[in-house]
């Protein structure tokens, strides 16, 4: 097959940053996405209706002319988050999800949420108006080894969830382990899950590859191999508890490459053509739209978009480096050949 036609994608969790280098990372994901999940840690976070508007305004502000992208905000939940508030902006069409972060479990989650018992009235008012609520996973428990904290985030926070809100939607985003896709997979509908392709291309061997590989580590941490077949079998199961979520992170190639570096991988660039590469490698091209296209926009309760995009065998080359935000940045794949291209449909028109 040299063609594959398939819906218009979305990206349901990226990191799009703000000023600068939001200007230069989001034509990426609008090139290749028609909407994406915007995360809210930015510094300060977003945390009010006027917060995601601001920041909605300045995505699109940054738009190349003629791209079509809806970003979809998302509320960052602090101990504090008003539920009235996020009732709000849902109800205006403004806020499309909440992310909870567990405080300092990642970039910018110093005001995540230290007790979930303190967003227990959030959680109330998104069960009723059925909102969604994103997870990051893990523990913060520095005496949990780091490869185990999404497991143990299952056992001990979203298994109670799941009991205490069962008619809250939940996505666990960027799952990374087996004990997590078959928690998924064998939850309630109303439980899903996104998977990144970087989760889905290499385990943790990648990380320490000759030397510390810090372009490999992102958070959660990628695990071991039976972890990674794991997420792979999930992902192209047919189920449609599983979606796409790249979970672009871009940090400057100066706060990656030093002695405390930034987690996160910049995928977006090539984010279609690094899945393409592994419903390929699966033999499972017929279920790459219902994983890219169809379960994410099914399981938030969104119109499936109409537009058409066209992937072609055609072997590309990765750069070393992009240039974004007056900075370089390492993309995912970088230097490497990739077999398959996105043409570009959703360009100026
Ligand atoms: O690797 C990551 N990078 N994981 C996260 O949870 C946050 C993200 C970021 O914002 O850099
Ligand atoms: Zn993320």
């Amino acid at each position: 097959m040299s063609t594959f036609v398939m819906r218009r994608p979305d990206d349901w969790h990226v990191h799009l940053r703000d000023g600068a280098m939001l200007a230069g990372v989001v034509n990426f994901t609008a090139r290749q996405f028609a909407r994406a999940i915007v995360m809210p840690n930015l510094n300060p976070p977003v945390t009010t209706v006027a917060d995601a508007e601001a920041y909605r305004s300045r995505i699109l502000a940054a738009l190349e002319p003629g791209l079509s992208f809806k970003p979809l905000m998302t509320c960052y939940l602090t101990d504090g988050i008003d539920a009235a508030e996020i009732e709000r902006g849902f109800a205006a069409g403004v806020f499309t999800a909440c992310k909870l972060y567990p405080a300092h479990a990642t970039t910018n989650s110093s005001h995540g949420v230290t007790d979930i018992k303190n967003i227990h009235g959030a959680l109330d008012t998104m069960q009723r108006i059925g909102m969604p609520l994103l997870l990051h996973g893990e523990v913060t428990d520095k005496h949990v080894d780091i490869f185990d904290r999404e497991a143990v985030f299952i056992d001990r926070i979203l298994s109670k969830l799941v009991r205490d809100f069962p008619a809250l939607k939940i996505v666990l985003e960027h799952i990374t382990t087996e004990e997590a896709a078959n928690f998924v997979a064998e939850g309630p509908a109303t439980l899903a899950a996104t998977i990144t392709p970087h989760h889905l291309d290499y385990n943790r061997n990648a990380m320490f590859d000759g030397g510390i590989r810090p372009h490999f580590y992102c958070l959660p941490v990628a695990k071991r191999e039976h972890h990674r077949l794991a997420l792979r079998k999930a992902a192209t199961s047919g189920s449609a508890k599983f979606f796409l979520g790249t979970d672009s992170a871009p940090h400057a190639v100066g706060a990656k490459e030093t002695a405390c570096g930034c987690a996160g991988v910049f995928c977006a660039p090539h984010a279609l053509e690094a899945y393409a590469k592994v419903f390929d490698e699966e033999g499972a091209m017929d279920r790459f739209e219902a994983f890219a296209s169809e379960n994410g926009p099914r399981f938030y309760g969104l119109p499936l978009n109409e537009e058409r995009i066209t992937l072609t065998r055609d072997a590309q080359s990765v750069p070393d480096r992009i240039s974004a935000g007056g900075t370089e940045i390492v993309p995912f794949h970088a230097g490497a050949t990739l077999a398959w291209r996105l043409q570009p449909s959703n360009a100026a028109r």
